[in-house]
């Protein structure tokens, strides 16, 4: 596991803007619902947990596997777990989000928020093999326009994934992994702190 990148963002933990992650996975994860019912979600790279706690209020899943390979980001999850999850129905681990622990086509959903910069295009690659034919991957990133990490951040950004300018460059992204029925759209969230992101929804097609 790649230990600088997680003391990183072990370092960032406890200053982390919990209020703006949740905006952003909250949009993410209520698009990512469909008619079926979901059993299993992936939360790549949970950080605080953020869309996981997303997932089980808007998805209504049987299990949420979140992984982390920051302890501290997890432990903040695992604080705020006895209030978003009162079901227990979270299975928080520590360690690289990719490849997700999860056997082939065995995920309803994937969810990422905020963090496929840093996994670069192989967690892409991985999402089409752990998700069932016609589950759904959200995804956002930041735009490149609004992107402008510290330099320990900066050095974390996966060289293979550019961060995308427009919606059209995030679709992009999802056509070249394969998946299909693909939206993409701009989120201007408001606040103190006010970004704007790209959101990304996506269909793992059933004849590939
Ligand atoms: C900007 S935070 C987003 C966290 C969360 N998804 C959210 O929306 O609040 C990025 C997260 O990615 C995690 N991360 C980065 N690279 C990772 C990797 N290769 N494996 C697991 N976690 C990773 C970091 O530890 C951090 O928690």
């Amino acid at each position: 596991m790649d230990t600088t990148g997680a003391a990183a963002f072990d370092a960032a933990a406890d200053g982390y803007d919990d209020a703006f992650h949740t905006t952003v996975a909250d949009a993410l994860t209520v698009r990512a619902a469909g008619a079926d019912p979901v059993r299993l979600v992936y939360d790549a790279a949970t950080g605080s947990g953020a869309a996981a706690f997303a997932a089980v209020r808007l998805l209504d899943p049987e299990r949420v596997v979140a992984v982390d390979f920051s302890p501290r980001m997890l432990e903040r999850a695992r604080q705020r777990a006895d209030r978003l999850d009162p079901g227990g129905r979270i299975d928080w681990r520590t360690g690289p989000a990719v490849p997700a622990p999860l056997p082939d086509g065995s995920a309803d959903v994937v969810l990422c928020a905020s963090s496929l910069h840093f996994l670069g295009a192989a967690a892409l690659r991985d999402w089409r093999r752990v998700l069932r034919p016609g589950g759904r991957v959200a995804f956002s990133l930041p735009t490149a326009a609004t992107f402008t990490p510290s330099a320990a951040f900066a050095a974390l950004v996966a060289a293979d994934l550019p961060v995308p300018d427009a919606p059209d460059a995030a679709a992009a992204l999802a056509a070249a992994a394969g998946f299909t029925g693909i939206t993409a759209e701009r989120l201007d969230v408001a606040g103190p702190h006010a970004r704007t992101v790209l959101l990304v929804h996506a269909t793992r097609p059933h004849d590939r």
